[in-house]
């Protein structure tokens, strides 16, 4: 008797320990979807130490090496993600830009003071040649965000000519005058941002009508140069804003749709980037996942009136928002990063795969010592956060072909509310292997999944997970590998079953082949 109470109690232990959730991997013997590289994008924003500082530190910096006055550390780490594109100068400081001051002799250029964030004034040595240079060190598309707000539409047709035009014009003469004589050939346009907000609290319909000015003159009738028009989206649930611009502005003068939503508690109590308790990790939790309700909600509108999906939707600010780091100037949005960050890449990554048939594009807010970032500098210290480490495992799904997995997820409660605790996406890259990523949000609780796969035969599988021992742990310039990716063992595949065992707040990527 005491022998059958000792194995119940064991048993019901380890059913305790390890929750048991479903899936099915289905591959297709066609399948269609990519999911296009560009959903692996980021942001560098004229905020706080970004740019000056983060990307650039002046070409006449001996102690921090660099390219031009980029730095060397940081161009080395991004490749590393391979960075598919790169939004700048803004943010609300893009409708502030005129970018005519950011050319030329740099002892010549005229300052600016930045008003949205921290009221400094920049010198505009880090201008259009020294951004689109960076790029192409960088291997990356530069993603121009034109001012609509206080330029205007001369000022952004002329920026399109400058950057674009190969023969001879006023604006590619300066170019050349300038010491450039290709162009850059950028794609990717916005069209103001935030307008609803910092970019000239406009209403939807007025926003619509000057859209139709702006694009109407970047392109020429046909748009044979290619570009990617995108319009300033909407505030996360404002499905008014989007439905406004689907309906009025026509399909041949607009390819993306753009979308912002940050994963924040309250705006007026953020709560703090690292001393969190597990109410808040929650709370920011259901932020991230709420993404998924979202990109459903504005896809029914486009679908409405774009049903052959010519228009992408294009989340081009996404990522958590805290309190910044104590002592720090506010306006610079300095906070740190820690494995709460990590889910919250992992899970909304995971969403953006899923979603990619109307997602066509992301960008995570911001790449440098801003928000959510990849990177954080310290004079010559550089470290790599959480979230560069989930986007770097995860950029095995750039231009995969998408494969649908679904989950049926145990749920993660904290008090009376609960969240799926496991989500997933999974992909085919060009060589056939088959990369399946999962997250597990639960704090205190590992969880088993069973995944069936159907339509492919897999013999072997590995993986790499992201974990730690606390939540609130990260990467600090005196522990900079704290936390990094470790080789994961918790898989096993039988026949066409594959079991993982996932750790208690941990990002796995597993490749089957
Ligand atoms: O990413 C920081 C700011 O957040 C951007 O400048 C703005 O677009 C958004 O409100």
């Amino acid at each position: 008797m005491k022998k059958l109470l000792a194995v119940c109690l064991v048993l019901c232990c380890s059913l305790s320990a390890f929750a048991q959730n479903t899936g099915d991997l289905n591959v297709p013997a066609k399948p269609d979807r990519v999911i296009s590289r560009h959903i692996y994008g980021h942001f560098a924003e004229h905020l706080g130490r970004s740019i000056y500082g983060g990307f650039y530190v002046g070409e006449g910096n001996t102690k921090i090496p660099n390219t031009n006055g980029v730095r060397n550390d940081v161009v080395e780490a991004l490749k590393r993600l391979k960075i598919p594109n790169l939004r700048w100068p803004g943010g609300c400081f893009a409708d502030t830009y005129h970018w005519k001051h950011g050319i030329g002799p740099k002892d010549q250029r005229p300052t600016i003071v930045n008003a949205w964030w921290g009221g400094v004034t920049e010198d505009n040595s880090f201008g259009t040649h020294d951004f689109l240079n960076m790029c192409e060190l960088l291997g990356t598309e530069p993603y121009l965000a034109g001012n609509m707000a206080t330029g205007t539409v001369q000022e952004l047709a002329d920026w399109v000519q400058y950057v674009n035009f190969a023969g001879k014009s006023p604006m590619s003469d300066l170019r050349r005058e300038n010491g450039r004589e290709k162009p850059w050939n950028v794609k990717y346009w916005g069209i103001g941002n935030e307008a609803w907000g910092c970019g000239g609290n406009m209403a939807p319909e007025y926003y619509a009508n000057e859209y139709r000015k702006y694009a109407t003159f970047l392109a020429d009738w046909n748009n044979s140069g290619g570009l990617f028009r995108i319009a300033s989206g909407a505030n996360s649930e404002d499905y008014n804003w989007t439905e406004v611009l689907m309906k009025n502005i026509p399909k041949n003068l607009i390819e993306g749709v753009a979308l912002h939503h940050y994963s924040v508690i309250d705006w007026s109590a953020k709560g703090p980037s690292t001393t969190f308790n597990e109410q808040q990790y929650f709370t920011t939790m259901k932020r991230a996942l709420f993404m998924e309700e979202l990109i459903q909600k504005h896809t029914a509108i486009m679908d409405k009136y774009d049903p052959e999906n010519k228009v992408a939707l294009v989340v081009d600010e996404w990522g958590g928002w805290y309190e910044v780091e104590p002592g720090t100037n506010p306006g610079f949005l300095y906070q740190q990063n820690t494995m709460r960050d990590a889910m919250i890449a992992g899970t909304t990554l995971n969403i953006f795969n899923n979603y990619s048939n109307r997602v066509k594009m992301a960008n995570l807010a911001q790449s440098i010592n801003v928000l959510q970032a990849v990177i954080l500098t310290d004079e010559e210290k550089m470290i790599l956060t959480p979230t560069f480490h989930v986007m770097e495992m995860y950029n095995v799904h750039q231009d995969a072909t998408w494969l649908p997995l679904t989950i049926r997820s145990e749920s993660y409660v904290v008090g009376n509310e609960k969240l799926p605790a496991v989500s997933g996406s999974a992909s085919r890259d060009k060589n056939g292997a088959t990369h399946i990523s999962l997250t597990n949000i639960d704090a205190k609780q590992a969880q088993d999944i069973s995944i069936n796969i159907e339509g492919a035969k897999y013999k072997n599988v590995t993986g790499r997970v992201l974990t730690s021992k606390k939540l609130q742990d990260y990467n600090s310039f005196d522990k900079p590998n704290a936390i990094k990716p470790e080789s994961f063992k918790g898989a096993k595949l039988k026949g066409n079953n594959l079991m993982v065992k996932l750790p208690p707040f941990s990002v796995v990527v597993l490749e089957l082949k």
